[in-house]
């Protein structure tokens, strides 16, 4: 079959038709295919054995028809080596959090050939067989940190908060760690057959615009111009107050929550980007009707704006019904 480049069309601007379609968090627990390998291994095992992992990120497209692929894998996985005990039960759990200068100045920067060959060798078998672009990706620093920090996952990311406060000399070293391993890892992740790139900033939204522009994005803007070769996608959940800082970066495009329409996005970034959503994931859990209504208005949006990647605003959710993820993909590719 013919390879299907429309998602890096639409990237360089060279695309007048439908928009391509993926879903973030394609790959998992919603489907059957993918409970049936996880009852034989551990996430994390899935995770490092090539083999499982490219089996996995080819289901969603071999059931779907999905314009692109996602690397199988988890945001967290590269920070094991950089010295956490990371564990998945099945939220993310680190049993020794980074608070202090020591435990920053514990923490190593990431050599991804070397610690995380077992993604690159996944990248290139999944590469290898598929006839749609595959996309790698990585957490933000700022993400990763929060994880590091807390240890788990948190409602008000308290400690976080006092450490970039309290403790800036040990919050800055941890980000400067972070930002260079992700800045690796990606740069890897191109080398190895990544055409495209994601970085994750789920967290980014818990701080004000201020503490944005002087603690996250200086970390952001110096993993984004590191990258060359490939498109760079930068995805913050509840962002739009910061679009005035973030429309200074230089990637191809924004991933978009729902809190925002496409065209007002595209309006407070100046058209500069691409903008990739922005379906409130949980209108999969809704009827037919209802999907097709806010899929059909996220399509008008997408065609007044400087470039459209159909998306949700955020992951695809465990139990979400496999015949609305179908009937979502069907009326996207079937658009015009
Ligand atoms: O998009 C894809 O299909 C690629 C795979 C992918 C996973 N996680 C697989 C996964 C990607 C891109 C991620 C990103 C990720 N992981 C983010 C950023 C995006 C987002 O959704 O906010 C974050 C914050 C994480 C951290 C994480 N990993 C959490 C909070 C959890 C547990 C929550 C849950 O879904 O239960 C995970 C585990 C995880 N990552 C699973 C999968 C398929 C479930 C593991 C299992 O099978 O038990």
């Amino acid at each position: 079959m013919a390879f299907n480049d429309l998602l890096i069309r639409t990237l360089e601007g060279q695309n007048s038709g439908r928009p391509p379609i993926w879903l973030m968090r394609q790959a998992g627990r919603y489907m059957a295919e993918y409970r049936e390998i996880r009852s034989r291994v551990s996430f994390l095992e899935l995770c490092k054995t090539p083999e499982l992992a490219c089996e996995v990120t080819l289901q969603p497209i071999e059931a779907f028809g999905l314009d692109s692929a996602i690397l199988f894998s988890d945001i967290l996985v590269p920070i094991e080596p950089m010295g956490v005990n990371l564990d998945f039960k099945p939220a993310p759990y680190i049993a020794d959090p980074v608070r202090t200068l020591a435990d920053a100045e514990r923490m190593k920067v990431v050599n991804p050939a070397e610690d995380l060959k077992f993604i690159m060798d996944a990248i290139k078998l999944m590469v290898s067989k598929l006839n749609v672009p595959l996309i790698g990706f990585s957490g933000a620093p700022f993400t990763l940190a929060c994880y590091m920090i807390e240890g788990e996952g948190s409602k008000n990311f308290l400690e976080v908060k006092k450490m970039m406060h309290n403790e800036e000399k040990a919050f800055r070293m941890l980000m400067e760690k972070l930002a260079e391993s992700t800045a690796a890892y990606l740069q890897e992740q191109v080398k190895n057959g990544c055409p495209v790139v994601q970085m994750f900033d789920t967290w980014a939204g818990i701080v004000s615009p201020y503490e944005y522009e002087e603690f996250i994005y200086p970390y952001v803007k110096q993993v984004v111009d590191s990258v060359e070769g490939a498109h760079f996608i930068y995805f913050a959940k509840d962002s739009s107050s910061f679009y005035p800082v973030i429309k200074q970066l230089n990637c191809s495009a924004l991933g978009v929550d729902w809190k925002i329409t496409l065209e007002q996005a595209d309006k407070a970034l100046d058209s500069k980007f691409t903008l990739q959503g922005n379906m409130d994931p949980a209108l999969l859990f809704a009827d037919k009707a209802t999907i097709t209504k806010y899929a059909e208005k996220i399509l008008a949006e997408g065609k007044n704006i400087k470039g459209h990647v159909f998306n949700l605003g955020h992951g695809i959710m465990p139990k979400t019904p496999v015949e609305n993820v179908k009937h979502l993909v069907d009326l996207v590719k079937s658009s015009d």
